[in-house]
């Protein structure tokens, strides 16, 4: 039986699963596989080194699929920004009506987005974040708790709990982020009132994924153990995969008298993690990977992980109404 909520009526979608906006991965093959399964494939604009590629990945995505998907567009503090506005027009002006925003101080995107007629998804990791982008119109918030691959915020507080606050507090529809990987949690999201999913780590193991086929292998041999913090000190935390340079940042950032960013540039260089794809060797850079790796256990295609979760969260639910008894009266 399929699954409606306001999120597959609002996105025109077969089910509730977006697949979140990541750093090298989330390009044209995986993004129109995740969307002709059933789901909402999201292209992350910052993958793409121009506006101008981005419009080619957009194109090139429309060639794969004629189902809907989005654009990720991500705010993290830089000194030299990215042209956010000259990407977000791109999307735009290609036809993209689907956004996922992350990050810092997304009120211009939003506004813009939002001028032009298109649903913008923002990603939260707290219910105050969450409460002040819904005053900025966004149609669908995406609750990432602290299980996530990426950035879960500073203030640590799992998905069980914003997720039960969400259902309180938010009025607008909202989607469970961090730590999804199957049906029991695809469920229990629905059970916490979210209106889907957003998962990343999952469909990074995926075939369709373009990253190397030993990182993929690398996922599936780890446990929930395997992920580190790293900048906890400069506020900005990123959960990424638990390797050589990962723990040798975690390192520099304790010793005595902590760390500058200087001290760990050439470690954490966003190159060199894009390397670690092509050449799939785990230790070379810094990776982002959520907890969710210890669910993990195949390399699917999209369709059949889809598929798997359709009927998996089908009969969770089944199974769990069946523990209600009715009494003999
Ligand atoms: C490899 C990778 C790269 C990511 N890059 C981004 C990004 O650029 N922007 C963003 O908003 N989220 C990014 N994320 C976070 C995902 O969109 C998603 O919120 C997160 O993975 C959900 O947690 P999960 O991995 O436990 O499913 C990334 C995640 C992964 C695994």
């Amino acid at each position: 039986m399929p699954i409606v909520t306001p999120l597959t009526k609002l996105l025109n979608i077969r089910m509730p699963i977006v697949q979140g906006g990541m750093q090298w991965v989330g390009v044209p093959k995986l993004v129109a596989a995740v969307s002709n399964a059933g789901g909402l494939g999201v292209l992350t604009a910052l993958t793409q080194p121009s506006p101008a590629a981005l419009r080619t990945a957009i194109q090139e995505t429309r060639k794969m699929t004629t189902k809907p998907f989005g654009v990720n567009i991500t705010l993290l503090p830089s000194i030299k920004p990215p042209d956010y506005a000259g990407y977000a027009r791109a999307a735009v002006e290609e036809g993209v009506r689907i956004f996922e925003t992350a990050g810092h101080s997304p009120g211009e995107l939003i506004k813009y987005f939002k001028a032009n007629g298109c649903i913008v998804i923002h990603k939260c990791t707290t219910i105050r974040h969450a409460k002040s982008a819904a005053k900025h119109g966004v149609d669908v918030l995406s609750i990432d708790g602290f299980e996530c691959a990426g950035h879960p915020g500073e203030e640590d507080i799992g998905g069980l709990v914003l997720l039960a606050r969400a259902a309180k507090e938010l009025q607008i529809p909202y989607i469970a982020s961090g730590g999804i990987a199957d049906a029991r949690g695809y469920a229990a999201a629905l059970a916490l009132g979210a209106a889907g999913i957003n998962m990343g780590t999952r469909f990074m193991c995926t075939v369709e994924s373009p990253i190397h086929q030993n990182i993929k292998e690398k996922i599936v041999a780890s446990s929930e153990q395997d992920t580190v913090h790293i900048f906890r000190t400069m506020h900005n935390t990123a959960r990424v995969f638990k390797n050589k340079i990962s723990m040798e940042v975690v390192a520099i950032e304790r010793r005595p008298g902590g760390a500058k960013f200087e001290d760990i540039r050439e470690l954490v260089s966003g190159q060199r993690g894009r390397l670690v794809y092509e050449n799939g060797d785990p230790d070379y850079g810094i990776w982002s990977a959520g907890i969710s790796v210890g669910l993990i256990n195949d390399i699917p295609m999209c369709e059949d992980l889809l598929r798997t979760m359709e009927k998996g969260v089908d009969e969770v639910i089944n199974d769990l109404s069946s523990l209600v008894v009715k009494s003999k009266l």
